[in-house]
């Protein structure tokens, strides 16, 4: 497995690389790996002749008073990971080289970007919009793949896609969770071990709903205030946001249906989660 950390060498890799023929599938990712980067990256090592994976803690898509300077950062334990994982090359360039001096360019997705994460996290898609269209720009993949956790997200991405034809394949894979349930994110390493334990309110209260929706509940007023007080009942949790919205178009929703995008955002001590669902995709396996 090949360590890049310069824009210019990784660009000439990659376009040796499609000279020669050969397809490119790129996981971008923030470090600190876990098994739902690696299902990425497996699923990206079965569809192309090259996988790429960029690590880059992007300062553009955090806030102020979040935690860019304490987000976790393990190179070695990434490196395993990614070679385990199929990984032909690593991308890990400076955020002096990605955004130096006198940089002003910036790519926005419109509404999409505006409510759930991007309502409480202003700024953050723009972040993430920018920084992967670099990314795209420099590791010129056919596919790209992105987890489901990060739903809006993977929503304004295909969005971003589609309308500057980007010309990549946009991939969703599906939510990695530990055997308890909680979905796995880099985020979970900074929970003492009772935090641990609260944190499973948020998939306790999405299997509640969906139990709910099962059986008939479709006030969307009703499922929400069932979840919030599934939450409120665990003293380290503070819900940011809870909501139903359109799976496709993320806006609200009166009356849930199986398309409807159940997310939330909650705070377990200072750490802030996400999770989601759609409620008839939750419904089929038993909830
Ligand atoms: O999902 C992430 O880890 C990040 O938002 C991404 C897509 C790598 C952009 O920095």
């Amino acid at each position: 497995m090949k360590i890049i950390q310069s824009i210019d060498e990784m660009q000439e890799f990659s376009q040796r690389a499609r000279g020669e023929g050969k397809t490119i599938a790129f996981v971008p990712t923030m470090g600190y790996l876990h098994e739902g980067h690696a299902s990425l990256m497996r699923e990206g090592r079965n569809r192309a002749d090259i996988l790429v994976a960029s690590i880059f803690v992007n300062p553009t898509q955090f806030g102020k008073g979040e935690d860019f300077e304490t987000y976790p950062r393990d190179m070695e334990r990434d490196s395993k990971i990614a070679a385990e994982a199929g990984v032909d090359v690593i991308f890990t360039p400076t955020a002096a080289e990605m955004y130096p001096a006198g940089y002003q360019t910036y790519v926005n997705v419109e509404g999409l970007s505006l409510p759930l994460c991007g309502a409480s996290r202003p700024g953050h898609f723009r972040g993430v919009t920018t920084v992967v269209t670099k990314l795209f720009n420099i590791v010129r993949p056919h596919t790209s793949l992105f987890g489901r956790k990060d739903f809006q997200q993977l929503a304004v991405i295909r969005r971003m896609t589609a309308d500057l034809n980007l010309g990549v394949e946009i991939v969703g894979m599906p939510i990695v969770r530990e055997p308890d349930g909680l979905a796995m994110s880099s985020r979970n390493a900074y929970l003492s071990s009772e935090e641990r334990q609260q944190a499973l309110c948020l998939y306790k209260a999405m299997r509640q709903i969906a139990w709910l929706y099962r059986h008939g509940e479709r006030s969307a007023k009703i499922l929400r205030k069932v979840a919030v007080a599934e939450i409120n009942a665990k003293p380290s949790a503070a819900v940011d946001y809870v909501e139903l919205r359109n799976s496709v178009t993320l806006e609200e929703v009166t009356a849930a249906d199986d398309a409807t995008l159940l997310a939330l955002a909650v705070k377990i001590g200072k750490t802030r989660l996400i999770d989601n669902c759609i409620l008839g995709e939750e419904s089929q396996d038993g909830a």
